[in-house]
C-alpha cells in the first residue's frame, strides 16, 4: 500500500524537479580585490556582460571589486563556503593549496610576458589548474596581468639601494626570499591595505604591474618606480568544484564557451593597459621612473636567482623544468 502512494509521489517530484531548478536563477558572485579598470576588473565586467546576454534569466555574475565582498585574506574561505563562487586571486596567493604554483613567484624566471603566456598553454599548467580539485577549488583558466616593478619611496638602482628597507609582498615564500636575497624585509599585507602601510611608513616599498601601482601607493608621497620586470604578476580563475558541477551541463557549457571567450580578451588586452597606466603614471608625475642598465638588470637577478634552487624541491622538478623550457 505504501509503495503504491510514494511511486506516484516520485513520479510527480521527477516531473517537477528539473522545472523547478530551471527557474531559479544561478548567482555567480566574483569578488576580487582590484579596481575596475585593470585587466582583472574588466575581465569580470566582461564576464558579466557576456553572461547577461546570452545567459539572462538562467544565471546571472555579481562582481565585487576593490575588496568590497572579501579580500585576500578572507577569500578563498569564503569560496570554500560557497559564500562567493567566483574568484581569480593572484598565483602568489595559492601557496597553502598548492605549492607548485610558487613557480610563478620565481624572480627573473620567465624573460618576458610572451614567455609565461607559453607556459600557461603547456600541459604543465592545464594540470596545475587540476592542482587543488582535493580541496573543492577548481581553475578554470589563467588570466593575465604583467610583469612586476619595484616601487620605493626612494630610487632604487643597485641591490644594496633595497638592503634594510621593509617590502610588502603577498603571501608567498617565494616573494619572502625574493627580497631576503637583497637583505630587505618582506611584509605580508592583503592588497587593499597597501596604500595605508606606505602612508604610515609600515613600509617602504611594493612590488607589483603597472596596473596595480596606483592601487597600491594611492596618496602615498612621491614614489620611485624602478622598471625591473623581475617576476610575473597573474590570475588564476578559480570556482568552487561543487557549486561548478551543480550547474546543468548545457548551461556550464555556455559559461565554459564565455570563459573561454573573456579569457581571451583578457590575455590579448593585458599589455596595452599597463602600457597605458605606465604612461598614465609618469605624465601624472606621481612617480618617477628608474630605468635599469642590462647591467644593473643583471645584478638584481645574480642576487635573486638562487631562490630557484632553495625552491625546486618544494615546487617540484617537473614543474621547474617545464617552466625552464619557454624562454627563447
Ligand atoms: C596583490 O595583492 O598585489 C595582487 O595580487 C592584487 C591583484 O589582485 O592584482
Amino acid at each position: 500500500f505504501k509503495s503504491l502512494i510514494v511511486a506516484p509521489c516520485a513520479a510527480l517530484y521527477l516531473l517537477l524537479a528539473p522545472v523547478a531548478t530551471a527557474a531559479e536563477t544561478i548567482v555567480i558572485k566574483f569578488a576580487h580585490v582590484v579596481a575596475e579598470d585593470t585587466p582583472k576588473g574588466k575581465g569580470a565586467l566582461l564576464f558579466q556582460k557576456l553572461v547577461r546576454e546570452r545567459l539572462g534569466g538562467t544565471v546571472e555574475v555579481e562582481v565585487y571589486p576593490n575588496s568590497s565582498l572579501v579580500g585576500d585574506a578572507d577569500e578563498m574561505q569564503a569560496l570554500l563556503d560557497n559564500k562567493v563562487q567566483m574568484l581569480a586571486p593572484s598565483l602568489s596567493k595559492f601557496t597553502e593549496y598548492s605549492p607548485k604554483l610558487e613557480v610563478f613567484d620565481l624572480p627573473f624566471l620567465f624573460d618576458d610576458e610572451a614567455a609565461v603566456a607559453r607556459f600557461q598553454k603547456r600541459e604543465m599548467s592545464r594540470e596545475l589548474l587540476r592542482s587543488m580539485a582535493d580541496r573543492g577549488i577548481y581553475g578554470l583558466a589563467y588570466w593575465n596581468n604583467g610583469l612586476k616593478q619595484l616601487t620605493a619611496n626612494q630610487p632604487l638602482r643597485t641591490p644594496a639601494d633595497a638592503a634594510g628597507l621593509a617590502f610588502r609582498i603577498q603571501p608567498s615564500p617565494v616573494l619572502e626570499a625574493q627580497f631576503a636575497a637583497v637583505d630587505a624585509k618582506a611584509v605580508r599585507i592583503p592588497f587593499m591595505d597597501v596604500a595605508k602601510a606606505m602612508q604610515s611608513g609600515t613600509v617602504q616599498g611594493t612590488e607589483g604591474p603597472w596596473s596595480n601601482i596606483r592601487g597600491q601607493s594611492a596618496g602615498t608621497k612621491q614614489t620611485y618606480v624602478t622598471e625591473t620586470n623581475h617576476g610575473v604578476l597573474n590570475y588564476m580563475l578559480v570556482t568552487n568544484a561543487k557549486f561548478w558541477t551543480s550547474i546543468p551541463f548545457a548551461v556550464r557549457s555556455e559559461l565554459d564557451n564565455i570563459l573561454l571567450e573573456v579569457t581571451q580578451t583578457v590575455n590579448a588586452e593585458a599589455a596595452s593597459i599597463n602600457q597605458r597606466e605606465r604612461e598614465r603614471i609618469l605624465a601624472s608625475g606621481s612617480s618617477t621612473l628608474v630605468t635599469l642598465t642590462p647591467e644593473q638588470r643583471q645584478a638584481w637577478r645574480d642576487k635573486m636567482q638562487p631562490v630557484w634552487k632553495s625552491f625546486e624541491a618544494h615546487i617540484g622538478t617537473d614543474v621547474m623544468r617545464a617552466a625552464l623550457t619557454v624562454n627563447r
